[in-house]
């Protein structure tokens, strides 16, 4: 059994409360290798926020959760080597068993989520109960999750979006200790986040998705106020990210994401974590495939991925900065 604490991580309690006060939301940004976490410490150490550094199943099987955890204990030398001792949080994406929460518990991870928001909600609560019931016991925080996105959250996919009911959320929150909430509103996984039948297309033909629905968040606070929500889905798919993939030997169509002002404004209100990976996919791919196609001789990883590493850099600078407010809240 390793503790989380005795790795410098910190787990999402204080970082929420301090961001719902504050009007500002956590980045959770996903991360399976090195340059990813390079790119999300040495952003949120330039531009001072706090992180949390989230490794889903498919995270684990890709780069090894022994080895992930590591690199865990080593983004948070690598932060005071920058020179800010950021509050650095490591996170479960999307737990789909006890077994899988406890094994990651263990061996120090300082935050879990439990999705069993695809389960029958009796069987939901039992679940995420069990989670938490085990996790408090070392002081690690957990995530359960009300409402099912649409697309595809880890390996489990769904076609339709069914948004969180409000009516069932004092209920689920009582029930299960759990300490944040992650709801559905609208988001979605991947960057295809909405058919382009659900959207409008603007003068220069780029979707125009339909608007998140604020009046079930607004209800949702209403029935439990200052309870820490979670967005997940809210990447915004950043078209000239799309446009470099696709004039370079891509072929991405369609792609739309949650506009910024929106993920803006759902970060002044008590949604307090927003999950972010397919933007930071999008940026690397378009980096990598920029550097094949203007320089076909090159061979070396590092000339390639040393460009989409800085360019994620710059995206989650800009993510803090400018979409959830969480830069320049750490002293
Ligand atoms: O929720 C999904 C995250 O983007 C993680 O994706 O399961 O492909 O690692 P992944
Ligand atoms: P995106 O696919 O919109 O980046 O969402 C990521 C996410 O929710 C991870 O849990
Ligand atoms: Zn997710």
């Amino acid at each position: 059994m390793i503790s989380y604490k005795d790795l410098g991580l910190v787990n999402t309690r204080e970082m929420f409360k301090k961001a719902i006060e504050g009007g500002y939301a956590i980045p959770a940004f996903n991360f399976n290798n090195m340059e990813q976490m390079q790119a999300i410490i040495s952003a949120c150490v330039e531009c001072s926020s706090p992180v949390i550094l989230q490794v889903s199943s498919g995270a684990r099987k890709y780069a090894n959760q022994t080895l992930l955890r590591y690199m865990a204990q080593g983004a948070v030398e690598y932060a005071k080597e920058l020179g800010k001792n950021i509050p650095i949080v490591l996170h479960l994406d999307h737990g789909n068993s006890f077994e899988l929460c406890k094994s990651c518990i263990d061996m120090g991870f300082s935050s879990v989520m439990i999705d069993g928001s695809h389960l029958p909600y009796d069987e939901n609560v039992a679940l995420t109960k069990q989670v938490v019931d085990y996790a408090h016991q070392f002081d690690v925080t957990v995530e359960g999750e009300l409402g099912v996105l649409a697309g595809v959250e880890d390996e489990v996919s769904s076609e339709v979006a069914h948004y969180t009911r409000p009516e069932e959320v004092i209920d689920f929150v009582s029930k299960t200790g759990v300490d944040s909430l992650a709801i559905s509103i609208g988001t979605s996984h991947g960057a295809n986040k909405f058919k382009p039948e659900q959207c409008t297309r603007n003068a220069d033909g780029i979707l125009v998705p339909p608007p998140l629905r604020f009046d079930i968040l607004a209800e949702i606070e209403k029935q439990i106020p200052g309870f820490p929500i979670v967005l997940h889905g809210s990447s915004s798919v950043p078209q000239e990210y799309v446009k470099i993939i696709n004039t370079h030997g891509g072929a991405l169509k369609d792609a739309v994401g949650i506009p910024e002002e929106e993920l803006r404004k759902a970060a002044k209100s008590a949604v307090c974590k927003i999950n972010i990976d397919s933007d930071g996919r999008l940026a690397m791919t378009a980096m990598v495939r920029k550097v094949f196609v203007d320089n076909p001789a090159e061979f070396d990883p590092r000339k390639y991925l040393g460009p989409a590493r800085d360019e994620l850099k710059k995206l989650y600078m800009h993510k803090c900065e400018n979409v959830l407010g969480s830069a320049g809240t750490v002293e």
